[in-house]
């Protein structure tokens, strides 16, 4: 199970919810299922608006760092990942700091999900 912490100035405080190991939902969908909204628009990986930043804590093995080619390419595109990252990711699992919600899957790890409530402003 997935201990998820969002974190924003657009809640009143932060919200915690669990992800059920071996469940396919995205994080956005997870947000959503929780009433913590994330800026979206094309839940494609195309447009970046749901762009946030991940804080793995400490004491389970990061999982989750598959990225999509979308994801890759808008990260790219908007400044918020390096091809050297991405290298990282697929080689030696080490995750980027910046994921697009409608595209990262949760798997097993406990973290912290901070943006801004802008699109785009992780
Ligand atoms: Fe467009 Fe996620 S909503 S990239």
């Amino acid at each position: 199970m997935a201990i998820i912490t969002f974190s924003s100035p657009t809640l009143h405080r932060d919200v915690t919810v669990y992800a059920t190991a071996g469940d396919t939902k995205t994080v956005l969908s997870l947000a959503e299922k929780n009433d913590v909204r994330i800026p979206h628009d094309c839940r494609e990986g195309d447009c970046g608006s749901c762009l946030i930043e991940v804080k793995y804590l400490a004491g389970k093995p990061k999982m989750a760092i598959d990225l999509t080619d979308k994801e890759k390419a808008t990260l790219q595109s908007l400044g918020r990942i390096t091809a050297a990252q991405i290298e990282d990711a697929e080689v030696n699992h080490v995750a980027p700091p910046f994921r697009l919600a409608c595209q990262f899957i949760a798997r097993d790890e406990d973290m912290i999900i901070a943006f801004t409530g802008e699109p785009g402003g992780a």
